[in-house]
């Protein structure tokens, strides 16, 4: 596929054409930000919750789960923060009239210079070939270090910028740097304005009286105000765990990049209650785990990379995102970070309600400590949808589109076709469609020839087809197609549950 951007507009028509991801009001002309998950993307996303839920609170028995509201009292968005510092950075260009987040910006201004040391690297890889020794590259070559040291030094002035909400400071980076409006290519900016991003709404029946409340903008808070509720009503020992799936809301000022950043979107968290001391071991064992999460889906490691931040925001004492290799280049697809007592110490102060812990062992109360993980639904959906789609050029040279999700995730686990639609074939199909049923989701396709339905289910990630022939009604078997290898092998029906079952 010829470049990112032509690959990235692929999985777009890809998603929507396959009924995965459809933009939300559609025949309105839709909303910016807002998109919906068709038939096949709700079962996607649906599987990645599900591994996400099973891996963290199945799997450990001092984790736990929550369901809270979206709708919370006021005043917890003002103990967590959100209230007055919940904002963006934002600038207009005043050709165009487009706004931009500042540190966006910035951001794709560094992703150039990135760029650049890629195609050094990928440069010297072909020159050298076999002996490359890409480490040593990347330490040594003059061009790829002064790239380095021009991102460092952005990053430092930047993180310090916003250290100081220097928003003055932050217009005259972007004019030094020389950036320009992608649409007029003008640096004609306005100043820098900080903008809220969290959607306002009211509660009640008489609007005038009624209480300003916010959608919430990240589930952790929902799981804060809850942890004496369920660190009494579950006798929970630290350290614990809390975890939540659920919709946050944010009114993001750009809008692309497709579900990259949306205005409504799912989060996967966990806040991860410990002692005062220990956070850091903590901290470290959850960067860890929650790797080994994302590379058990089998993606190649160099698909990710941890950033660890270097400066902190005031509450934290570590932190660090792990990034994808998305086709719009690295980006945050989960945070990790160490939140000291923050979140309890304000809540306790806000609430005049005690959040404290009676550690047995110590013999003392303390205010827990917290290590928080935040992964979004939808970027993961968007990593592993677009990771796994590919366009492979068979020997007779005609093109398949294949959709290579890890099987457990895919939407349907099998597809099971008789060859004709005649001879009984699709009786016998019927029978082994509900057999399979009970355990797996299966789709039963009668429509055009063979070949024609192998391709659709390979685009859609369907694992296995399992197709029904006359010697079927004879042997009692079927033909167990592979979508990856499109190796074909005969299972008798009898154990077809149990043959699917182990490769799932
Ligand atoms: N409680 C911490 C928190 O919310 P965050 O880095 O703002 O931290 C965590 O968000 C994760 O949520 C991100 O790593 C990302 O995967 C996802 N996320 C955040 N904003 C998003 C948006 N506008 N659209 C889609 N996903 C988003």
């Amino acid at each position: 596929m010829a470049n990112q951007d032509d690959f990235f507009k692929k999985v777009v028509a890809h998603a929507k054409e396959y009924g995965f991801i459809f933009p939300s009001s559609e025949i309105y002309d839709g909303l910016a930000a807002v998109y919906d998950y068709g038939q096949l993307g709700v079962e996607l996303k649906n599987n990645i919750k599900q591994y996400w839920w099973r891996s963290m609170v199945q799997m450990h028995e001092n984790i736990v789960g929550l369901d809270s509201a979206i709708f919370m009292h006021p005043r917890i968005w003002k103990a967590s923060g959100h209230v007055d510092a919940f904002n963006d950075p934002l600038i207009d260009n005043k050709d165009s009239k487009k706004r931009y987040r500042a540190d966006v910006l910035i951001d794709d201004h560094i992703a150039k210079i990135e760029e650049k040391v890629e195609k050094e690297v990928e440069k010297a890889r072909k020159r050298f070939g076999e002996a490359f020794d890409e480490a040593q590259f990347r330490s040594t070559n003059q061009r790829v270090l002064d790239h380095q040291a021009q991102i460092d030094s952005i990053r430092e002035r930047y993180a310090s910028l916003m250290n100081d909400s220097d928003l003055a400071g932050l217009k005259q980076l972007i004019l030094d740097l020389g950036i320009v409006c992608p649409i007029s290519g003008t640096r004609n900016w306005t100043d820098v304005r900080q903008f809220n991003l969290m959607f306002a709404t009211k509660m009640g029946s008489v609007i005038d009286d009624s209480d300003t409340l916010y959608l919430r903008p990240e589930t952790a808070q929902g799981i804060f105000v809850n942890f004496l509720n369920v660190q009494k009503s579950g006798r929970m020992k630290i350290p614990f765990g809390i975890a939540q799936i659920g919709k946050a809301f944010r009114n993001e000022i750009v809008a692309r990049q497709f579900i990259f950043r949306m205005r409504e979107f799912e989060q996967m968290e966990m806040q991860f209650f410990v002692r005062p001391g220990t956070e850091l071991d903590w901290f470290r064992h959850w960067k860890e785990e929650r790797l080994q999460w994302h590379l058990a889906l089998g993606i190649p490691a160099d698909c990710y990379r941890y950033h660890d931040h270097e400066k902190l925001a005031h509450y934290a004492n570590a932190a660090t995102d792990i990034e994808f290799r998305f086709p719009f280049g690295f980006k945050e697809l989960e945070g990790i970070h160490s939140r000291t007592d923050f979140d309890l110490s304000r809540h306790s102060e806000f609430s005049g309600k005690k959040l404290q812990y009676f550690d047995s062992e110590l013999g003392e109360s303390y205010t827990p400590y917290v290590i928080e993980t935040s992964i979004g639904v939808d970027r993961t959906f968007l990593a592993i949808f677009s990771h796994s789609l590919r366009e492979e050029t068979l020997e007779d040279g005609s093109v398949r589109t294949v959709l290579g999700l890890p099987a457990m995730l895919a939407p349907y686990k099998a597809a099971v076709l008789p060859l004709v639609k005649k001879d009984g074939l699709p009786e016998k199909a019927r029978e082994v469609q509900h057999m399979l049923m009970r355990d797996m989701m299966v789709q039963y396709d009668e429509k055009d020839a063979i070949g024609r339905r192998y391709r659709r289910q390979d685009a859609i990630g369907t694992p296995f087809c399992v197709t029904v022939d006359s010697d079927t009604l004879a042997d009692g078997a079927v033909t167990v197609r592979h979508r990856d290898s499109m190796q074909q092998e005969r299972v008798a029906v009898d154990s077809l549950r149990q043959y699917l079952m182990e490769r799932l």
